[in-house]
């Protein structure tokens, strides 16, 4: 209410009400691209994004057009025509990890089923074997909690796993321009589609950013979804008795805890008069989405849990340019998890509340959520 716009001592501008940053990401001087920050701030650009990011790091027209290349191949020929063809997989993945519960007096929530399901489903729409995924964790997990965290510690480890898992993918399209399957890996690296193929670069920081992007948010909104619903028991009813209803509990929980709080190192590439405020061409910018989902300016009683709510624009996915590329996959996810969690996981409690969060502040979400 008193300072929409601010400016922190590192000279970055956040931006936390809901008019201001929906009105940013419309906004063609906003950036996404680190390469476009004032030269006293390279110090955030990652060194393989020096040449050229992936394309929620690349601004128009060049975002537009490797955006479609990948998206062609999230569809026919390769996979089914819509998500929703996708349902019945997923149910079948989320019915075995809630069976292997059985006998069980004490579980993880993010380990025996948040994390596993969405990560195997990634997996297996890009074509990455399920006998490596095990592995992705110990790659994924640094250069997440490195987004906007760069201390010296966290920058190695983000470039080792960086380096590491760019070799393995490196290795696996090989493979497939070899041996095509029908995955979306193979969709890349064979099809020159009407905007032809990505370069090398272009295709390891996409499947990168799908994977990262595919793994973290989808887990986090599964793990805050089970704990927000144990704390709302009247909503876990709800979903046992209409499973309907996970619709609005999923819309809801990208409001009140979107797992990606704010949107880091973004810039302009023009001075911006904002609420008032000129945030000069070049200046960090960070954008706080779950602030803006919570403005009492934009949406009633903010901090208030209520899936029954009839004013819910939420940002969690973004907007604009950049909204998310896996909103409809995310939201199936979340759906299924939540209603199987509610209709066969009876007297479910929290053994912590709250739970261990991890350290990144960017994705907001329990490390492990252990339930009886
Ligand atoms: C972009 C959130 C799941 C792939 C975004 C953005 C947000 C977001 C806020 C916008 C970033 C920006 O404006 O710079 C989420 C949340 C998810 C989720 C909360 C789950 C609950 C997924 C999944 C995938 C995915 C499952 C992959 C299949 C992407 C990609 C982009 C993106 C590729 C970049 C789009 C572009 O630059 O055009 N996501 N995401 N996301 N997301 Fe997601």
């Amino acid at each position: 209410r008193e300072q929409p716009v601010r400016r922190e001592a590192d000279g970055t501008f956040v931006v936390s009400t809901y008019r201001e940053v929906q009105a940013l990401l419309h906004d063609p001087r906003f950036s996404n691209d680190r390469r476009k920050l004032a030269s006293e701030y390279a110090g955030k650009i990652p060194p393989d994004e020096a040449s050229g990011g992936s394309f929620i790091r690349t601004d128009p027209p060049e975002h537009d057009r490797l955006r479609r290349i990948v998206t062609r191949q999230f569809g026919p020929p390769h996979r089914p025509t819509r998500i929703a063809d996708l349902e019945p997989d997923l149910e079948r993945i989320v019915t075995a990890l809630i069976d292997g519960f059985a006998d069980r007096h004490q579980v993880d929530i993010v380990a025996d089923l948040a994390y596993p399901f969405p990560v195997a489903v990634i997996c297996d729409l890009l074509g990455v074997p399920a006998e490596d995924e095990p592995r992705f964790r110990e790659w994924v997990d640094p250069i997440v909690d490195s987004i906007s965290q760069l201390t010296p510690d966290r920058v190695a480890k983000r470039d080792s796993a960086t380096r590491d898992l760019g070799a393995y993918l490196n290795g696996l399209a090989e493979q497939r321009r070899r041996n095509p399957g029908p995955d979306m890996l193979s969709g890349l690296v064979t099809d020159d589609g009407p905007e032809g193929r990505l370069d090398d670069q272009q295709l390891i920081s996409g499947l990168m950013l799908l994977l990262v992007a595919g793994h973290e948010t989808t887990v986090n909104l599964i793990a805050n979804g089970t704990l927000t619903l144990l704390r709302h028991p009247q909503w876990l009813e709800r979903l046992r008795q209409d499973p309907e209803s996970s619709i609005r509990v999923v819309e809801e929980l990208l409001r009140y805890e979107p797992s990606v709080q704010f949107l880091p190192d973004r810039t302009c590439v023009a001075d911006i008069e904002i609420a008032g405020m000129t945030v000069p061409k070049g200046a960090p910018l960070t954008l706080m989405l779950a602030a803006a989902n919570r403005d009492p300016a934009h949406v009633r009683d903010p901090d208030v849990f209520d899936p029954d709510r009839d004013d819910n624009e939420h940002l969690g996915f973004g907007s604009a340019t950049h909204y998310c590329f896996g909103a409809p996959l995310a939201r199936l996810e979340a759906q299924i998890a939540l209603t199987q969690i509610a209709q066969r996981l009876a007297d479910l409690r929290l053994v912590e509340d709250p739970p261990p969060y991890r350290p990144s502040p960017v994705l907001r979400g329990p490390i492990h959520l252990p339930v009886t």
